[in-house]
């Protein structure tokens, strides 16, 4: 059996197909060209990240193929009903990732507390010069232990979220409509477990209680953070968005941040992709990164391997 992974696959999944008997293949093949080599190289199952599209032209004129697998979360690339509709499996990742997302809302969450975002633009300017100065400016820090942070959202990436902050002796407090309570399971280096039970709460008690606000829940039509939002906040929260753009009201973001409601915020995720705005780019109280929430060398491995268990097990 031949799979391309047109988008690329972890070392850790080829080992894995291959040891099973697969043939992988990693060659990058254009858009145009993708059905013409699917067939001339009677490829069983066709690996795609979010670059490589697979519509139905794709499915309709490749009758040999029986699996399309999507390294990730989002399935918008692939024409996903259409394609069961024809007899092929569909398969994604969807909590490959949560760690790693979880990891990189707490490097922003720590970096705004102790003012990170800001030292690491000042200090190449003035670190030499004004020593003194910026150490004045950045020595009111805070910490996060004992503080209490709002999950808005509390499905995978949530919840990942929330044994972190567990981790830090934070308290937290949960708003999702979907889920009533979980239990999360803490587990430590030497095989110790520790088990949370987390109910959640109304949306206005986790805005009004918590020092720190992150969100985790899937696109949708409405914002979920807008100015009445922001208005019932705590004064100087702190707020990260590594869910989606348009989730947070980019606009109140920023006036919420001048009238000095919001301390800080971070984002990882932007209305406009790839091209933020630039009151955001340049705002000194934001802490940014490129949509980098699940890019971690281990989440690829767990990607890969993921891929290649649920592969192994529909065709062997
Ligand atoms: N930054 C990144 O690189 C990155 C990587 C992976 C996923 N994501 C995004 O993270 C988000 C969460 O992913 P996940 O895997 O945890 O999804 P999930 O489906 O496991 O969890 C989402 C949760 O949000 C809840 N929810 C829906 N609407 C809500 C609302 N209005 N208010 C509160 N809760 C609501 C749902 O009930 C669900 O429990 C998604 O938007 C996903 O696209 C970002």
């Amino acid at each position: 059996m031949k799979i391309l992974a047109n988008d690329g696959v972890s070392q850790s999944g080829i080992d894995a197909l291959e040891n099973a008997g697969f043939e992988v293949n990693t060659t990058t093949v254009a858009q145009e060209q993708l059905a013409n080599y699917l067939n001339d190289n009677q490829i069983d199952v066709l690996l795609v990240r979010s670059a490589t599209k697979v519509r139905k032209d794709i499915i309709d004129n490749c009758p040999n193929l029986k699996i399309i697998g999507r390294g990730g979360v989002g399935m918008d690339n692939i024409d996903v009903d259409y394609a069961r509709s024809k007899g092929i499996h569909v398969i994604n990742t969807p909590a490959a990732s949560s760690h790693s997302v979880a990891e990189l809302v707490f490097a922003h969450l720590l970096g705004l507390s102790r003012f990170l975002h800001q030292s690491n633009r000042d200090m190449p300017l003035e670190g030499d010069s004004n020593f003194k100065g910026l150490k004045k400016n950045y020595s009111k820090g805070t910490e996060l232990k004992g503080k209490t942070i709002g999950v808005i959202g509390f499905g995978r990436i949530g919840q990942a979220t929330a044994k972190v902050a567990l981790g830090l002796g934070m308290k937290v407090l949960a708003f999702d409509p979907f889920i009533e309570k979980t239990d999360l399971e803490l587990e430590f280096f030497d095989g110790q477990k520790l088990s949370f039970e987390i109910k959640t709460i109304s949306k206005e008690d986790v805005l009004k209680q918590s020092d720190f606000i992150t969100l985790h829940v899937p696109a949708q039509k409405d914002y979920v953070i807008d100015k009445a939002e922001f208005d019932t906040m705590k004064n100087g929260v702190i707020i990260a968005n590594a869910a989606r753009g348009g989730v947070i009201n980019e606009v109140a973001l920023v006036e919420a941040i001048t009238s000095g409601k919001v301390a800080s915020a971070a984002l990882d995720v932007f209305e406009k992709e790839p091209k933020p705005e630039i009151q955001l780019l340049m705002n000194p109280s934001l802490s940014l990164t490129p949509h980098t929430g699940a890019a971690t060398n281990e989440a690829q491995d767990r990607i890969g391997t993921e891929l290649a268990t649920q592969i192994i097990e529909l065709l062997k």
